[in-house]
């Protein structure tokens, strides 16, 4: 059974006030699970508390956008995921295109963080996408390949069921392009069948689509037979948006 979930990533958005109310009006709509929809909210660290507190007792679940794979120890400016558990994260996001291509991450780093993370009991959303230089040159593919191949390397099968990926082509973040139902479809049926072939769980992996995703074009895009959710950057930071994402979610679910 797949998990289908609406997950909003705040980036390095909100300060502590305006993220707690923002959590607080989520918080409010989702306040016991609907309609098998499983609601995520992944604010910038300091805020993780705060918002934690405020999301409690809701059905919104809390996750962080990054983790470092080492155990407590002198890494100044990282946190440890054993800090995240402690602060109530469930989830986090491991290789998200933006520290890929800004922060430099590589799927050798990627991967070690996304083992540290499910051997700590979290839940991994492992971001995978193509640039659109790749996509021109027909290269989709086998650049999704490589990423899912550096994340997976080395999980075991049971931690491989405590995996979700999401699907974010760069070309459609943050740039109001998002793929079109059937281009995201085309490449979610890619990614599950990269994923039968890496692990007998692959029926309970489910795969999110990200990418100017918004109230919008959400139930189009959450029709579509191999996406099983949305990590949302920006119309996660406005309630009524990321509301109506969650309700066009519980449609599909
Ligand atoms: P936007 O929804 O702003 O395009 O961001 C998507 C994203 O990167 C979520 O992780």
């Amino acid at each position: 059974m797949r998990r289908f979930l609406i997950a909003g990533n705040w980036k390095m958005n909100t300060l502590r006030q305006s993220g707690v109310a923002l959590a607080g009006e989520l918080a409010a709509v989702a306040a016991h699970e609907e309609a098998g929809v499983e609601v995520l909210v992944c604010p910038p660290y300091p805020y993780l508390l705060p918002v934690g507190e405020r999301i409690g007792g809701s059905a919104v679940q809390l996750g962080a956008q990054d983790v470092y794979f080492e155990s407590p120890g002198a890494f100044t400016g990282e946190i440890a995921v054993e800090m995240l558990k402690d602060c109530g994260c469930r989830y986090v996001l491991i290789g998200h295109s933006e520290r890929r291509a800004i922060l430099g991450e590589t799927d050798a780093v990627i991967n070690r963080k996304v083992r540290a993370a499910l051997a700590g009991g979290l839940t991994v959303v492992l971001c995978v996408g193509e640039l659109l230089a790749e996509r021109q040159s027909g290269q989709t593919e086998e650049v999704l390949d490589r990423q899912m191949e550096g994340g997976f390397s080395g999980i075991s099968e049971a931690e491989a069921a405590s995996i979700v990926v999401a699907y974010e082509p760069v070309w459609a973040i943050g740039t109001g392009r998002t793929a079109s139902p059937e281009q995201a479809q085309e490449v979610h049926a890619v990614l599950r069948a990269q994923l039968k072939a890496a692990t007998s769980h692959s029926d309970r992996i489910s795969i999110l689509y990200g990418g100017s995703m918004n109230a919008a074009n959400a139930a189009q895009l959450l029709a579509q037979p191999d996406i099983d959710g949305g990590l949302i950057g920006g119309a996660a930071l406005k309630a009524p948006d990321f509301l109506a994402i969650m309700a066009a979610g519980s449609v599909s679910a």
